[in-house]
């Protein structure tokens, strides 16, 4: 079985992700720290992010290894994983190791932008999941401090609106709700609220 979760930045599928994962007791995977390792490795070589060829490069070569690595995490990681994430051979390089992920048994969930649209069409679920752009801003600047990062509500704001804006509107696979896709609004839901939410969409296609 194969859950694709889709959904703006912030907007909790990376949380409701890995809980649905732990309750079905299936393998999970953010696809965003994909992008954001492809994202690091290019920061940390000095690369430019506008060489598309260099990134091409970077992701062909994608380590694994780095998933669990707290510096993926940043904002400035997460906006430059936003800009190489708009080209198409880059995303290329990066569907198989996806769609392997997916396929392995008992069951797989993933999160990202463009998981019902692109990599898994056929998945078993699809959710679509949304929260007003305030109340996501709220969330990662609770975040950022809480690991101990400097973070400026209004700024996170900033950001979050203009990633969302480069993700929907970029030509290479945008941000964009799959026809069967089921809606859910996590604005007003607190953890709990949300999983139990997705575990009823979850159950109502089994
Ligand atoms: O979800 P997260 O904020 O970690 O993703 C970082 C960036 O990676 C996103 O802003 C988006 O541009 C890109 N991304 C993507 N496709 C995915 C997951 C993430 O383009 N499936």
């Amino acid at each position: 079985m194969i859950i694709a979760i889709d959904g703006p930045a912030a907007s909790g599928k990376g949380t409701l992700g890995k809980r649905l994962a732990a309750h079905y007791g299936f393998r999970h995977l953010d696809t965003g720290v994909i992008y954001r390792a492809v994202a690091k490795a290019l920061l940390d070589g000095g690369a430019d992010l506008t060489d598309e060829a260099r990134a091409v490069a970077a992701a062909r070569k994608l380590d694994p290894g780095i998933f669990g690595d707290p510096a993926l995490k940043s904002q400035t990681v997460g906006d430059a994983a936003s800009v190489i994430s708009a080209y198409a051979p880059l995303r290329e390089a990066l569907v198989s190791f996806q769609r392997q992920f997916a396929a392995d048994p008992p069951g797989a969930v993933l999160d990202g932008r463009d998981i019902g649209t692109v990599i898994c069409p056929d998945a078993d679920v699809k959710i679509f999941v949304i929260a007003d752009p305030v109340v996501r801003a709220r969330r990662r600047t609770l975040e950022a401090l809480a690991r101990g990062e400097a973070a400026d509500e209004a700024r996170v704001l900033a950001d979050i609106l203009k990633r969302d804006e480069r993700d929907r509107n970029r030509s290479a696979a945008p941000l964009t709700q799959a026809p069967d896709a089921v809606l859910l609004d996590n604005s007003n839901l607190d953890i709990e609220g949300g999983v139990r939410a997705a575990i009823d969409i979850v159950e109502a296609v089994r």
